[in-house]
This record gives structure tokens, sequence and C-alpha cells, in this order.
């Protein structure tokens, strides 16, 4: 296929990407190691949904990543390891030493009785080794459920529950910064009400003193001795699962969104190549975890699929200060460098000083990804991070897209601040009105869909296949619906302004607002309670909880205390709501739908224009919460 240099490459590529995806794809796909080529590119309905790409080919993923890069890059570095305390040694693996390791863990799988489809949680710090377990599941065919490592116990049994898992790799703990995280702990507490899992393996990563329960869990050195470093992949069908991942929608529990195996690594592996402009001799680093979908698509699988050397790092942006970023681009001469804007705001809120002793001369593309980038942190991000002179993509996608769907392509200079600009090679989007009805020309807004299916796009949520239809292909038929609201200006060029659903993201993490809500409502004094979003100079979004309570509080800083701990232990620290307000009432219609854009409107601090409230069943109640009446 003809490689990507220029705007004009790719507008020509575009072009036959959309009058003949079957033969763009095919294409794409030939770059791969097959063990059978397919038969058919391309079967789809959005209706029902189903959609199967390369019918008839054998693969796995891992014997792309590993297998056949190893005759020319064995002793090439596949990852450079930065630990939390810079004063600790880096780890530096080859793809030889990471095919080896994940071999030897394939078997280790094996011999605890894994076999091809079952499901298994890891909840992993950024180790070397979270990777090296999600390539052994996908190695012997297991699907791999990774769950993010600040989920607290009660998401980790939620998700093991809903999937069945029947293992959980994890370690002893992390440091992250300054901060203990007793991973072994909240395993161990979650694991009491899941009675699927029969094995915990542990990787001992800070040697800290844990309980190990007789029977159940077993120490990844241990077991990884008893095995040999022979494994042949086992032979997947493109349409085999490879992971379940949980992200969180308007409604109800998290989804666990499901990805196949072959579709996911031809668009993935394509993805990282064009979009980072990614040349053989670059290194990458991408500052996401493991645990979220960027980490599974631009740490694990897109790097490793380009035999590509990236940096992996355990700790966080402010440690030992808000310069450790720009220590790490220094220290390992990282040419392409990955972040979320929530990064960007919180380090240029620290100042230009932890930037001006730093050379930062390697550095050729800084990627953006996560939520929408407001012009000032996109200028800092140039101006200072790249001194003007670094290609800033920003990279639009979703958990559900697989891989990234939007973005300005490395290297071909055509880019605006805050804007995805246009769509990858294979990517189809359409703005359509409430209606649902295509809206066509340039100048205009609407709602971001996708008209024709992409490879990695996911199959299906675990378990609940008419979840998936209604959640993605119901509201606009025959169209998936991404939730989110876009512009496309007077040039053609394509800007994403938010959710346009219950989803709010906090930081680049996905939260559902029916999520929040009910952890909120378990407090004993709570009856009902609404959450919204509002902008938060750092995060993007905060939470601002809205509760009503049954008796009279006299204590309300100790309530709000409590309501954070109870977000805290149900959903993790990231999902904590940063203002809670006391009601009397919400501003309901008189079908009982809570009115979330008048929340929204006092929540941003809004006290005019509060619309139209006229249906409300109590119009009192807006007067009430804006002056504080509890
Ligand atoms: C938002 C993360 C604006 C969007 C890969 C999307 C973005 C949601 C961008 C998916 C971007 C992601 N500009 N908004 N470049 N990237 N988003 O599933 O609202 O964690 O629907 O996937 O993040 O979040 P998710």
């Amino acid at each position: 296929m003809k490689s990507i240099e220029t705007y004009s490459d790719y507008l020509e590529v575009y072009q036959k990407s959309v009058s003949q995806p079957e033969v763009f794809w095919a294409e794409t796909a030939a770059e791969f190691s097959w063990i059978k080529p397919w038969d058919k590119v391309l079967d789809w309905n959005f209706n029902t949904p189903e959609v199967s790409w390369f019918t008839g080919a054998e693969l796995n993923i891992t014997q792309n990543c590993l297998d056949r890069h190893l005759s020319e890059y064995g002793e090439k570095l596949a990852v450079i390891w930065e630990p939390n305390d810079p004063a600790e040694p880096v780890r530096k693996i080859t793809y030889a030493r990471l095919h080896e390791l994940v071999c030897r863990f394939a078997n280790v799988l094996v011999a605890n009785g894994t076999k091809k489809g079952d499901r298994i949680c890891i909840y992993m710090p950024m180790v070397p080794e979270a990777m090296v377990a999600m390539l052994a599941c996908a190695r012997v065919g297991a699907v791999h459920s990774v769950v993010f490592a600040g989920f607290s116990a009660q998401s980790i049994s939620d998700r093991i529950n809903d999937s069945g898992c029947n293992m959980i790799i994890t370690a002893d703990g992390t440091m992250r910064g300054d901060k203990k995280i007793n991973l072994k702990e909240i395993v161990d507490d979650a694991l009491q009400v899941c009675p699927t899992i029969k094995h915990c393996i542990v990787f001992k990563n800070r040697g800290w003193n844990i309980e190990m329960k007789a029977g159940r869990d077993t120490w990844w050195h241990s077991e990884m001795h008893k095995v040999n470093a022979v494994h042949t992949a086992e032979v997947m069908k493109p349409e085999d699962p490879l992971f379940i991942l949980y992200t969180s929608g308007s409604t109800g529990k998290p989804k666990g969104v499901l990805h196949t195996c072959c579709g996911y690594m031809v668009q993935t592996g394509f993805s990282f190549k064009t979009v980072f402009n990614y040349k053989p001799h670059q290194i990458f680093w991408c500052t996401a975890d493991v645990g979220w979908v960027t980490g599974h698509s631009y740490i694990v699988y897109g790097p490793l699929l380009n035999a590509a050397t990236q940096v992996m790092f355990e700790g966080i942006p402010t440690f030992p200060d808000a310069g450790r970023f720009w220590d790490v681009v220094d220290k390992h001469e990282v040419n392409i460098f990955y972040t979320a804007p929530t990064a960007i705001r919180s380090l240029m809120a620290y100042g230009d000083k932890y930037l001006e002793d730093k050379k930062l001369t390697s550095l050729e593309v800084l990627g953006s990804v996560g939520e929408p980038i407001n012009e000032e942190a996109w200028y800092w991000y140039h101006d200072k991070v790249g001194r003007e002179h670094c290609a800033i993509v920003d990279t639009w996608w979703q958990t559900e897209t697989g891989s990234v769907l939007m973005t300005p392509i490395a290297g071909l200079g055509v880019a605006k601040p805050g804007y995805a600009m246009y769509p990858m090679p294979g990517v189809q989007p359409v703005l359509v009105n409430e209606k649902g009805e295509e809206i066509t020309g340039n100048g205009v807004e609407g709602n971001l869909c996708i008209k024709f299916p992409w490879p990695s796009m996911a199959r299906t949520v675990f378990g609940d296949h008419e979840r998936f239809r209604q959640t993605y292909f119901s509201t606009y038929p025959g169209l998936y619906f991404t939730g989110d609201g876009c512009k496309r200006d007077e040039e053609g060029f394509y800007r994403i302004t938010g959710r346009v659903d219950d989803v709010i993201n906090v930081s680049g993490h996905r939260i559902g607002t029916g999520e929040v809500e009910d952890a909120i409502n378990d407090h004993e004094c709570v009856v009902e309670s609404a959450v919204v979003g509002f902008p938060h100079d750092i995060k993007g979004q905060g939470l601002y909880a809205y509760v009503i309570c049954d008796k009279p509080i006299t204590d309300l800083v100790k309530l709000q205390q409590e309501i954070k701990q109870l977000v805290n232990d149900r959903i993790g620290p990231f999902a904590r709501p940063d203002k809670i307000q006391l009601v009397r009432a919400l501003p309901k219609t008189r079908s009982g739908k809570i009115m979330r854009r008048i929340l929204r409107k006092i929540a941003e601090g809004e006290t005019s224009n509060l619309g139209d409230t006229t249906t409300l069943l109590d119009p009192a109640v807006v007067e009430d919460i804006k002056s504080g009446v509890q």
C-alpha cells in the first residue's frame, strides 16, 4: 500500500479506502503474518449488528507481535521500563526476551488449566509483566479483562463476576509517587465474593509481605520456573474474542466491551504506524495505563505489532517533581510522546520552570488522547514541550473503536489547535441531527456517527448483545453512534465538542453519572442524588453531586467526606465528586425525569438563563437549589 508522507498521499489513500474499503483493508492486512489467509474480507449489518472481518483466516496476534520479528529484531529493545523512583534501575527487554517471557507465561496458564475462551482478569501495575500477562492470554486464546489498578475491590469483583473469570493475575503492590498501593490486599478483598476464581498468580513487584491463600494463590516467579520457554501460539479464528474491557456509559453498570483477534490486530497495527508516522529507529512513549484502551492499543498491541521500541513508565508525572516526564524524555531520548490533555494542563499549572533545564531535543511527535484539548494547553504543548517544531496529533477514538479514528497524521503539516482534523483511512464519519438525518456540507455541527464498519470496532458487550445494539446502533438506525458531539468547520475539518450523553470525562477517565449516583445512594442518609459534570481547569470536567437526605444533617462536612469515601470504595478514587450540595428536591419533569440541563447550568455557576423551566413539576425547586436551600 502507498505510504502516507504528504497530505496529498493521505487524500489519495483515503479516497481509495472509502471507494474500495475491502481492497484497502486487504492490502493493509497483507502486511501481517497469517497462519491461513482469509476467504472474504467483510460481512456486515449495522442493524443486528453483526460485523466480521477476514472470514476464513487463521492467526495469532502474539505471533505478529513477537515471533515474526525475531529474525530481524530479536535483539532490538521492545521495552525500556522506567521505575516510579528514578533512583531504581531501568529494565530493558528485547523482543527475544519478551517472546521468551510470553511463551513461558503461556505455559504457566496452560499448566494452571487455562483453556481457549476462558476469561482472565489482570489487575497489575505498570510493569512489563502486565504486558506479558496480556500477551500470554492472547497466545493461548484466553480472553483478558484488564482492570485498571486504581479501581476498588468492588469494581474488580463486579467485573470478574460479569464475565466469569476463573483466574486473576496481580502483583503484591506498587508505588505511585510516594503513595503505596497494596494491590494484593484489594484483590483479596474483591475475591471474597468471586466464586468463579480458582487461581490467583501474584507478581512480586515490591517484595512486600503479603498474605498468600493456600490452594488459590501462587507466585509468578515460582510458576515461571516450573515451565519451559517453548510454546506454539494457539490458532485463532478472526472473530474469536481477544479481550474484554469495561467502560462506562449513560446508564447501568459498566459494559464489557468485547474486541476480537483479527480486525483489532490489523487496525491497531496500521494506525500506530500511520498516526505517529512511526519509523523503526524511533523511541515511542505512551503515558497511559495498560488498564485503559489507550494502553491496550498503544502500549501493548500497536507498538509491538510494529516492532517498535517503547518506554513504559510505572510512576506519575509529578514525582519526584513536575519535571519527571521531561526527565524521562531526555533520559531515554523519546521521539514520540503520547499523553492526555489533563496531564498537560496539570504540568502547565506547575509553571515553565520544570521545562527550562530540559533538552527535549529528541522529540518529534506529540500526541494527545482521551478528551478535547483546549487551545491554551495545545499551544503550551506545541510551544514549550515541542519547542515549536513537533507535530501535534490530537487523536480521537474510544474504547469501542479499538484504534484511533480521527487525527491529524504526524508529519503531514495540516493541523489546527483543538481539532481531531480528519478521519483515518477506512473511517467514514457522518454528522447527524436530532432526527438522525445526515448533515452534509461544511460549517455544521451535529452528533458524530460512523456509517461503515472498521476492522477494530467492538463486536458486542460481553453476555449482552442486545445492550450493544441498543447503546450504539439504535439511536440512529444503520449508524454507529459515538455519544460525542462534533463540528465540521468551513474547511471540512472535525472538532470533537464532547459527550452529548450522561458520560462525564474526568481527567480523561470515562465516568457514568448513574454509577456514581448508585454509589452515593448507598449512603444511609441519602434518598436520591444526581451527578453532573462542570468545567474544571485541570481535569477537564469535575463531578458535581446534588443529594437529598431523609433526615436533617448537622455535620455537612462529615456527610460530604463519607460520600466521597463511599464512591472511592465502590468505584475508585478518580470518581470522587469534587462538589456535593445538599438539596431538598431535584428539578424533575412531570414524568419524573431529572432535568440535568438545569443542574449542569447551576453547577457551572449560571444563575440566570436556565432555559425553559415550565415543564417542571415544581419550578420552585430551581430557586431553592440556586439559593442553597437544603
Ligand atoms: C473522548 C479513550 C476529544 C470522547 C481513547 C470519547 C476525545 C471518549 C478525544 C472515549 C479527543 C477521546 N478529543 N475527545 N482527541 N479522545 N475523547 O473510551 O468523548 O476512554 O467518546 O477512550 O473520550 O473515551 P475512552
